[in-house]
């Protein structure tokens, strides 16, 4: 029986985080073990936001470094840059016309980035929510590793899906957001102030790039308040998000401890603080540095951006003489 395909892809816009590891790189890995796997950078969705190109190849390169740094095999998967796939934009423009105007200005993310950015609100920003559709559908995958913030986009995708189907043909399956563990997940920046993210308040951010002095000065920076006043309490969303972070790179016994300490209302948040800070730098130490000696390697990466290139052509370009036939498109 043939696998089952996943596709998933992270914007070049700046230093990878711990948001994008445990919300998306971290699936991939396991994924890439049991499914057909379709991996990519979003370049042409930094220009909707990052219209300034002049370290974009360099992003591209990192953000490609990184993901193998963090266990991506490029000979089990499709690892490969956006624009090396032009099939892509060519379905972007079917699926185009399978979305209205109406809930494509109520997406949230739209929403927010027109607060953000009021002054450069195009068209590509509208219609964010086609590409990303596009890139999923191009290879018909099924599943779809994304961090919570990326639902909204997901439950689009299906219905642009459905939509062509109905009118031209069953063509694509309906794509499903996908976490090992059934709940998405949202990693919150270090400062209790919205998810954590690649250009946010960067001491609130903890960047796979962060050395180990920077890692633990963050960390004892992080939010914390005087404690709780009562037994086995409920976690404000800032202490909670330090316990999941502890628990994704401590020990369960260590975890065990801190979490039996907040029950009994005699945690001390500087020891927790210090110990999470030396179990992160630990975790992020082999990471960071496998990274940096990909980035430099010039001929291994074009390579596989190259090879990744090939492998995701031949899947997209099936998918379009497919869709191409079921418009009346090929003469
Ligand atoms: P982006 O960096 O926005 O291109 O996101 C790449 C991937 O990382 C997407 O699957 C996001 O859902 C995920 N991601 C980004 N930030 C976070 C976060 N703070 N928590 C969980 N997942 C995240
Ligand atoms: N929109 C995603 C983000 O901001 C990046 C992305 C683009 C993506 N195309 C995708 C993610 C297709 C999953 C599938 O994080």
């Amino acid at each position: 029986m043939s696998k089952e395909i996943v596709l998933s892809g992270i914007r070049p816009t700046g230093f990878l985080h711990l948001g994008n590891y445990f919300g998306a790189l971290r699936n991939y890995v396991r994924m890439q073990e049991d499914y057909n796997c379709y991996f990519f950078v979003a370049n042409w969705h930094s220009l909707t936001t990052h219209p300034n190109t002049k370290e974009l190849q360099q992003s591209v390169h990192r953000v490609i470094a990184e993901n193998i740094a963090c266990g991506l095999d490029p000979n089990k998967v499709a690892l490969y840059v956006q624009s090396d796939v032009p099939e892509i934009a060519e379905l972007y423009l079917y699926l185009n016309m399978m979305a209205y105007k109406g809930e494509l200005e109520k997406t949230a993310s739209f929403k927010d980035k027109v607060r953000s950015n009021p002054e450069n609100v195009n068209a590509g920003l509208l219609t964010y929510p086609v590409l990303m559709s596009a890139d999923i559908l191009i290879h018909r995958a099924l599943y779809v590793p994304v961090g919570k913030d990326q639902e909204q986009h997901l439950e689009m995708a299906r219905n642009f899906a459905e939509r062509f189907n109905n009118r031209y043909g069953e063509v694509f399956p309906l794509p499903k957001a996908f976490n090992y563990n059934s709940e998405l997940v949202k990693i919150m920046g270090l400062d209790g102030n919205g998810k954590m993210s690649k250009s946010e308040n960067q001491m609130a951010t903890l960047y796979l790039a962060d050395d180990d002095e920077t890692i633990r000065k963050k960390i004892m920076k992080a939010k914390t308040d005087s404690g709780p006043t009562a037994p086995d309490s409920e976690k404000p969303d800032y202490i909670q998000n330090l316990f999941t972070l502890m628990q994704l790179v401590s020990t369960k016994d260590v975890y065990n401890q801190f979490e039996s300490n907040y029950n009994n209302c005699n945690i001390r948040y500087g020891d927790f603080k210090k110990q999470l800070a030396e179990d992160m730098a630990i975790f992020i130490k082999p990471i960071r540095e496998k990274a940096a000696e990909i980035q430099h390697d010039n001929v291994f990466l074009s390579k596989v951006i190259k090879e990744g290139a090939e492998k995701a052509r031949e899947s997209a370009s099936k998918t379009l003489l497919l869709v191409r036939e079921v418009i009346n498109m090929n003469y």
